[in-house]
């Protein structure tokens, strides 16, 4: 019995969220923030929540751990049901939740020791412990040598810096990242990714992400999100949604960070001018993992006679796998570009006809 509920843990998402609404009420038509939307967030993992402003983000976030109740819906944080809890258990769920924001929440009268030591002025740890707590955090931070300096003294990434070993002073299993880096300079942004990640990593803490910018992903999230209008319209593991984005909002997202996507978005302006013979084929080829070492171009054009000209070509690591992607010209008879596509495997090589010149 007890095996087995353990086993039911085990597998028990981090958080899990069923058929969430939010509607707000604000004059005589609401405003639907969330529209059914469903996810489970495994436990360690860094998922991503990516969408334009207004598309529900902070609002799901803020739903988590019930800032905001839902409409209708659940919420589940370790396998506990927070939708069905009395206000004073939600507490103490909560407290499993940190988060983080776009302009640090700083208190601008308290040193950064004091920002720190505040999440902990309730905890049963005398005040040297609570000393010790927080000036530990803040060495695991980076920013030991700014103990007594005040908000207004540090740069931006030091602000955060200081936000997140605060979040991290309750010991929380969750930390929330609203938009973390989005008031932050490109080289320091990269700098408290890499600390999230190191704190994912080394304190198994799941992370989630939210975020307009989908670099941002790209560099950290194991999974992702896409929101539109209240709505999940796509999710799954980041590799295949790069690799085979299905949404239209999806690709222009992902065009933000691959040039093999803004290509698509404009391919007829690029093609126009190459001047194309009737029969040319205009082919985005994909590689997986190894296949991008694939010696595929040479050989299809040895062994089906054509000519195959490379307009756009891109290889990117995602979760350590490499990914390239590649917009090809493949010009012959119409029977041989025919048997060289359907000789493409479609398990680690990906062929896609995006326009037959006529
Ligand atoms: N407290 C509120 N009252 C009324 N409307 C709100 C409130 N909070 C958010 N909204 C609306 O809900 C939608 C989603 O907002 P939000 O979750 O902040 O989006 P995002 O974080 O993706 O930019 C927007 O249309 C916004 O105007
Ligand atoms: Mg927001």
């Amino acid at each position: 019995m007890e095996m087995q509920l353990n086993k039911k843990n085990a597998q028990e998402p981090m958080i899990r969220i069923e058929h969430l609404y939010k509607t707000f009420r604000s004059g005589a038509a609401g405003v639907r923030a969330l529209v059914d939307v469903s996810l489970e967030i495994e436990k360690g993992s860094i998922f991503g929540i990516i969408g334009f402003s207004g598309a529900g983000k902070s609002t799901l976030v803020r739903c988590l751990n019930l800032l905001e109740r839902p409409t209708s819906g659940k919420v589940f944080v370790g396998g506990k049901e927070l939708t069905a809890m009395k206000e004073s258990e939600v507490r103490k769920s909560r407290k499993k939740i940190s988060m983080i924001f776009q302009l640090f929440n700083l208190m601008k009268s308290r040193t950064v020791l004091g920002n720190v030591l505040f999440p902990l002025r309730g905890s049963s740890l005398s005040l040297s412990q609570r000393r010790s707590k927080a000036i530990e955090l803040l060495k695991i931070v980076g920013l030991e040598e700014k103990l007594n300096a005040y908000p207004s003294e540090l740069s931006g990434g030091q602000k955060q810096r200081v936000a997140i070993a605060r979040a991290l002073a309750s010991d929380p299993e969750v930390l929330l990242c609203d938009e973390a880096t989005s008031a932050l300079d490109p080289q320091t942004t990269q700098d408290i990714l890499s600390l999230i990640k190191d704190l994912n990593r080394k304190l198994g803490i799941t992370v989630i992400v939210i975020t307009h910018e989908m670099a941002v992903v790209k560099q950290i999230c194991d999974s992702v999100a896409v929101m539109e209008n209240g709505s999940v319209v796509e999710k799954g593991d980041i590799y295949t949604v790069f690799s085979n984005p299905q949404m239209p909002i999806t690709r222009r997202f992902i065009g933000t960070t691959d040039g093999v996507e803004r290509v698509k978005g404009q391919i007829d302006d690029i093609i126009s001018p190459l001047g194309l013979s009737k029969g040319d084929t205009v082919v985005e080829l994909s590689f997986h993992g190894s296949a991008s070492g694939h010696a595929l171009v040479s050989n299809l054009s040895r062994k089906f006679d054509i000519d195959i000209s490379i307009i756009y070509g891109n290889i990117e690591m995602l979760d350590g796998k490499p990914l390239g992607k590649m917009i090809t010209v493949f010009r012959g008879k119409d029977e041989s570009i025919r048997s060289a596509l359907s000789s493409i495997d479609g398990e680690s090589i990906f062929a896609e006809v995006m326009y037959h010149a006529e």
